[in-house]
């Protein structure tokens, strides 16, 4: 045993900062949260995990909507200061110069700033101790245009995505090889990789 032994905690690193928006294109909200994941692949399904004390709480529980929105590392500050603030007592999209944007799918807003918005629908909350997790349903997914190739590809390191751990915001460095690489077969002509299936 060459490792310190700490008592459990939640020193899972890096997460992803997102931005969650909420509430309605009238009113809406965003509520950081870095608590989030994914939970299954067919059918796309996530979760966040959310205080029962925040504003945010009632406005998912009284919805079951919400929109994850993935936070740039130009909107970093922005993240940060909507995961200080209250929607109780400010507009958290007009103070952080940001724009609400009809989703497709549900009535809460997307953040127009953010490059990529994943729409959800909640189909349980499940109490966990401090946080209630909701799980939710991925019912579309919006990309900004920007971020695909000539051939419709996405091109995920344009969206410069930031990172959280142990308290700090990171942003993404260089990539080190594409899903499967190594066990990738390095031909001349065709250099097939596995399929990604997780
Ligand atoms: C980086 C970061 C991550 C956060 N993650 C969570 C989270 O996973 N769950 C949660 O309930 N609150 C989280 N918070 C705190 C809320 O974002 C914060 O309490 C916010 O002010 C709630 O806003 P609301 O009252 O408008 O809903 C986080 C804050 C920051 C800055």
């Amino acid at each position: 045993m060459s490792k310190i032994k700490w008592k459990g905690g939640t020193l899972l690193a890096p997460v992803p900062p997102v931005m969650v928006s909420c509430g309605t294109m009238e009113k809406p909200n965003i509520i950081t949260v870095a608590w989030t994941g994914l939970i299954n692949t067919i059918p796309p399904k996530t979760y966040i995990s959310v205080r029962p004390s925040r504003h945010s709480y009632e406005l998912i529980k009284e919805s079951g909507e919400f929109a994850i929105n993935l936070t740039p590392t130009s909107l970093v500050k922005q993240a940060d200061w909507c995961g200080i603030h209250t929607g109780r007592k400010v507009d958290k999209f007009a103070r952080c110069n940001l724009t609400p944007d009809q989703a497709n799918e549900i009535s809460a807003p997307l953040i127009l700033e953010c490059p990529i918005s994943l729409e959800c629908k909640v189909f349980d909350i499940i109490p966990m101790g401090t946080h209630d997790m909701f799980l939710a349903d991925i019912v579309a997914v919006d990309v900004a245009p920007g971020l695909l190739d000539k051939s419709g590809r996405l091109c995920i390191e344009r969206a410069h995505l930031a990172a959280f751990a142990h308290g700090e915001y990171f942003e993404l460095g260089k990539s080190l090889g594409k899903f499967g690489f190594s066990v990738a077969k390095k031909k001349k002509h065709k250099n097939k990789q596995p399929k990604e299936e997780k």
